[in-house]
């Protein structure tokens, strides 16, 4: 586990994230708090979640980029061929965000300190991406926010903020 490293994701009530390669619903105070709490920070994506990005790379954040293929190269951000590429690039810095898709955090997920988990209170069933299961035994909520939907957004959602359980902790 790395404590620098975190996973900042929104997902539905049965771990939906994505449809061809786009979100699942459009949450403004989602989006303002994703700007909010990677400005300035380091961010890993894999190609697909690149690709589905309106503007690329972020702005004012270190971009790394996961590829399997070696040839692929994207401007403005920095490649990884590999896990550990990836981690032996961002490491060093304050604070790194593992901001998707699937594939990513799935590999991610065993390493990470801190889950950033927007809970959105609706089930997509046209979802063709999906969060890995999430053993909630080895997480401490530290944090929760429930917000009601309104006029911009669709559906009940809650910020949440998890940090992994210390062996010592335990
Ligand atoms: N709800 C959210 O918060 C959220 C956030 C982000 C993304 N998403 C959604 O997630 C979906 C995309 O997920 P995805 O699983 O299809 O794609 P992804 O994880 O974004 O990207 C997958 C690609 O990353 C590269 N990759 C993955 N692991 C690698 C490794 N260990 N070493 C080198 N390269 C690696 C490969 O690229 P190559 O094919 O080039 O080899 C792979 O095909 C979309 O629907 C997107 O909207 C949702």
């Amino acid at each position: 586990m790395y404590k620098n490293l975190f996973i900042i994701v929104a997902l539905g009530r049965n771990n939906e994230i994505g449809r061809e390669n786009s979100l699942l619903t459009h949450l403004p105070r989602d989006m303002k708090r994703f700007k909010l709490l990677t400005l300035d920070t380091t961010v890993i994506m894999g190609e697909n979640t690149y690709h589905s990005l309106q503007v690329k790379p972020l702005p004012k954040r270190r971009n790394i980029v996961l590829s399997f293929d070696p040839t692929h190269r994207f401007p403005d951000c920095e490649m990884a061929y590999s896990i550990d590429e990836a981690l032996t690039l961002a490491l060093k810095d304050d604070r790194v965000f593992v901001i998707g898709g699937a594939s990513v955090y799935r590999q991610f997920l065993p390493l990470v300190s801190r889950l950033y988990l927007t809970k959105i209170n609706a089930a997509f069933d046209e979802a063709d991406a999906f969060f890995p299961d999430i053993d909630f035994s080895q997480w401490n909520l530290q944090e929760e926010e429930v917000c009601s939907a309104d006029e911009k957004h669709r559906y009940d959602y809650s910020f949440c903020i998890y940090d992994r359980i210390q062996l010592s902790e335990k």
